[in-house]
């Protein structure tokens, strides 16, 4: 087992994507906090797949956006396991399409809060556990959609974009503690949600793919698992894309 002993805290884990993170990671021997917002029963069956496959798991409710939320799941995560080693930004802000003209600011700002100052208040929340240890994982998630902008998705993609800069600083300021910060830049990913394209947008998005298909969530689980573990040990302020060759720069 790659993780065995580790400790890690899934943001987003309700999603088929985070779910695919925390279940991969237990796979490979991690102690795993499946975080989620609304939906419960999610988190919750993710937690007894993992415990049926004998990981050790708890789920935990908090909002990343609200600080004392965030610090009372890390509090709860070293009651439970000891520590935190690895943290995956997955939770992120609002998805919604409009015009630029019809979008307020506080739409900017819920996707800024959703994802920049959730990833925040979480790298704030475990630091200290990982400089107490020497050793930690901090990996981000985000969408290409960056790279190759949608008409209608302003404030999603400025929340999106935003974690390159904040990973990249994060990596310059945590390196002498041996904390290791990247990115993963990922996809559209097919799951049971996947509510963002009609199924002819989706199969276009797979044949415009060098790979002939979608992402799916265990590709993304793949590749946190890479930057979680020792094969990446020499890897900082890095970003991965994980889109089948879809956007190549
Ligand atoms: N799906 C795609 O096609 C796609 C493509 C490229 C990149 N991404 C990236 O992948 C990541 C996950 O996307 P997804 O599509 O899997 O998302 P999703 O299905 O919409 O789920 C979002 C997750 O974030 C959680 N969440 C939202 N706000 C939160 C908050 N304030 N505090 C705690 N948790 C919160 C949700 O919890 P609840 O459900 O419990 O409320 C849910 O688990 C994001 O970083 C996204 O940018 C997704």
């Amino acid at each position: 087992m790659k993780l065995k002993g580790k400790v890690a805290i899934v943001t987003g884990a309700s999603s088929d994507r985070g779910s695919a993170i925390a279940e991969l990671l237990a796979s490979e021997g991690t102690s795993v906090t499946i975080n989620y917002l609304k939906r419960k029963k999610n988190a919750e069956s993710v937690l007894k797949r993992i415990k049926k496959s004998g990981g050790k798991v708890m789920v935990w409710q908090a909002d990343v956006t609200l600080k004392e939320s965030v610090n009372k799941m890390v509090k709860k995560t070293v009651k439970e396991f000891g520590c935190v080693d690895i943290l995956v930004n997955n939770a992120h802000g609002t998805i919604s399409r409009k015009s630029f003209e019809g979008t307020k600011w506080n739409e900017y700002e819920e996707n800024l809060n959703g994802t920049i100052k959730g990833a925040h208040n979480c790298c704030q929340a475990v630091i200290g556990e990982m400089i107490r240890k020497k050793w930690g994982r901090i990996v981000n998630i985000m969408d290409n959609i960056v790279n190759e902008p949608v008409k209608g998705y302003g404030s999603y993609i400025t929340g999106q974009s935003a974690l390159i800069g904040f990973t990249r600083s994060l990596a310059v300021d945590l390196g002498n503690f041996g904390i290791t910060v990247n990115l993963i830049n990922t996809g559209f990913t097919l799951s049971k949600k996947t509510p963002h394209a009609p199924p002819h947008v989706q199969k276009a998005i797979a044949e415009q793919t060098p790979l002939k298909r979608l992402a799916l969530p265990v590709d993304i689980a793949k590749a946190v698992l890479f930057y979680a573990s020792d094969w990446s040990d020499f890897v900082t302020g890095n970003c991965l894309v994980v889109d089948g060759g879809k956007v190549m720069r």
